[in-house]
Order: C-alpha cells, then sequence, then structure tokens
C-alpha cells in the first residue's frame, strides 16, 4: 500500500465492526491481563532492592544479574559495584533496559499488544477504533527495526544468566551444592535459551543474505534448528515469563525466609 489514504479507500464498507461469531476479544484480552499482571510484579521487583541473593546457596534472581549497583550484597555483585545506589535506579540497570526492549520489540510480542493494548486490530477481520493506520513507518514505532541489535544484547546477557546458574553450584562455604533453587534456575536459563535462538531476527542472522543454501551447509544446519525453534517462539515467549517470575519468586522467598530451600545435595 502506497499511502494512508489508499489504505482507507481499500476497505470493504460494513457496518458491522465483525462479522465474526465467535469468542475473538479472548486472546487480546487474555494477553492483556497476563502483561499486566507480569509488568506490575517485574517493576515491584525491580525497584524492591532486597530479597534478590541467597548467600548461602550463591542463587540470584535474574531480576538483579548483573547486579551492578553499590548497594548489592559484594558476593552478588560478579561483575563489580559502580552505578550509584539510589531507589529509583534498578541494582541491574545496566541490562533491565535492553531486556525491555528486546521484548518489547519481539514480532511475537508486538502482534500481542498491539492488539491486546492499542486494538489495532484487537483480532484478525475485526476493525480497529482508529481512523488512520501508519504501520511502523514513523517514530516511535519506527524504532521496531532496531530489534534485531536488542537480540544481540539479550544473547550477551543470557551468556551472564549462565554463569549465574553455573555459580549456583557453589555454595558459601566452597563446595558443591544442588537444591531446587539450582534446578529452577538451570530451567530458567534453558528456556531463555531457547526463547532468545527462536526470535526471528535470530533466524534471519544466521540463515540470512545467502544465495545458496548449498554453499553455506553449517549455516544451513543451524537455520533449520533454528526455524524448528521458531515455530514455537509465541509459547517460549510465554513460559519464559512465567520461568522468569517464578525463579524470580523462588529466589525472594528463600532469601526473605518465608521457606527453605529443597536440598539434594550440600
Ligand atoms: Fe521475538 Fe526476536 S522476534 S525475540
Amino acid at each position: 500500500m502506497s499511502s494512508t489514504t489508499d489504505a482507507s479507500a481499500g476497505r470493504a464498507q460494513i457496518s458491522e465492526r465483525t462479522l465474526r461469531t465467535d469468542r475473538w476479544w479472548l486472546p487480546p484480552l487474555a494477553n492483556f491481563i497476563g502483561l499486566t499482571l507480569w509488568v506490575a510484579y517485574a517493576t515491584v521487583r525491580a525497584f524492591m532492592q532486597e530479597w534478590y541473593y541467597v548467600e548461602q546457596y550463591n542463587y540470584l534472581t535474574p531480576f538483579y544479574s548483573p547486579c551492578v549497583s553499590t548497594g548489592c550484597i559484594e558476593e552478588a555483585a560478579h561483575f563489580g559495584r559502580f552505578l550509584p545506589d539510589v531507589w529509583w535506579l534498578p541494582y541491574a540497570a545496566l541490562t533491565l533496559p535492553f531486556l525491555l526492549l528486546f521484548r518489547l520489540t519481539c514480532y511475537y510480542y508486538r502482534k500481542a499488544y498491539y492488539r491486546a493494548f492499542w486494538l489495532s486490530p484487537p483480532a484478525c477481520a475485526v476493525a480497529e477504533p482508529h481512523q488512520r493506520y501508519t504501520g511502523e513507518t514513523r517514530f516511535p514505532l519506527l524504532g521496531q527495526n532496531l530489534h534485531r541489535y536488542f537480540f544481540y544484547a539479550a544473547a550477551i546477557i543470557s551468556v551472564i544468566n549462565t554463569w549465574d546458574a553455573i555459580l549456583a553450584f557453589r555454595t558459601a562455604e566452597g563446595g558443591f551444592g544442588l537444591g531446587l533453587g539450582n534446578l529452577i534456575l538451570l530451567a530458567n536459563v534453558i528456556l531463555l535459551w531457547a526463547y532468545t535462538i527462536s526470535c526471528h531476527s535470530c533466524r534471519s542472522i544466521i540463515g540470512g543474505r545467502l544465495n545458496h543454501f548449498s554453499k553455506h551447509p553449517v549455516r544451513y544446519k543451524l537455520w533449520l534448528q533454528v526455524s524448528k525453534l521458531n515455530t514455537k517462539h509465541m509459547q517460549l515467549a510465554w513460559t519464559t515469563l512465567a520461568t522468569l517470575a517464578i525463579t524470580d519468586f523462588y529466589i525472594m522467598a528463600v532469601a526473605a525466609g518465608w521457606i527453605s530451600d529443597l536440598r539434594i545435595v550440600g
């Protein structure tokens, strides 16, 4: 479509908002509730500045990783402490904005929140309330094109999360330890990698700009694997929101003394 006017002129002149008779409003409503609850929880936790680290078992919640504020517990700060300790700056303020932008510009989440929050459109074959449609051709939505760069940042942060999960196998006394917290941290980081690798940008970085797959057999094989994972991107997007919240809540509960970690070794 060449312009907004052309797009509007092409629309069918049907007075009903939709001819759909199924419960088309259910997915956007579920997304609205799910995303709102998650963002509320994550915001509260990011600014709480306590119960983020279990010193005895080296458990650090991903919401505070890497912990780089001067307010961080020394043992939790695996990459140094240099950000000022003020209430309005999360302890992981160095990386949280990139993770937020990675998810905000994600192809799947865009679909979810355009439908759930902006009703643009709320569902297939349901007219949107807005009069004009400019797509992602103008600021600020033009910035959605930066997704590929946030993917690189998210991949680096996944390496940091992996390092945290490995360090958590070492107890405060320096020995090997294994508890339910380790299993939760491990499952979370594996799923975070699956979500990150299943990214559409990752798929095009690996398999894009090639004229002949036959001349790049390794990239072709990797592209096939990423493509398989890519079909599960939506499920991974939601699963990782759940595992992030569960991991954070479990570590908060142990750090606060509400529950004890279920220990298997150490
Ligand atoms: Fe969803 Fe890249 S498309 S993370």
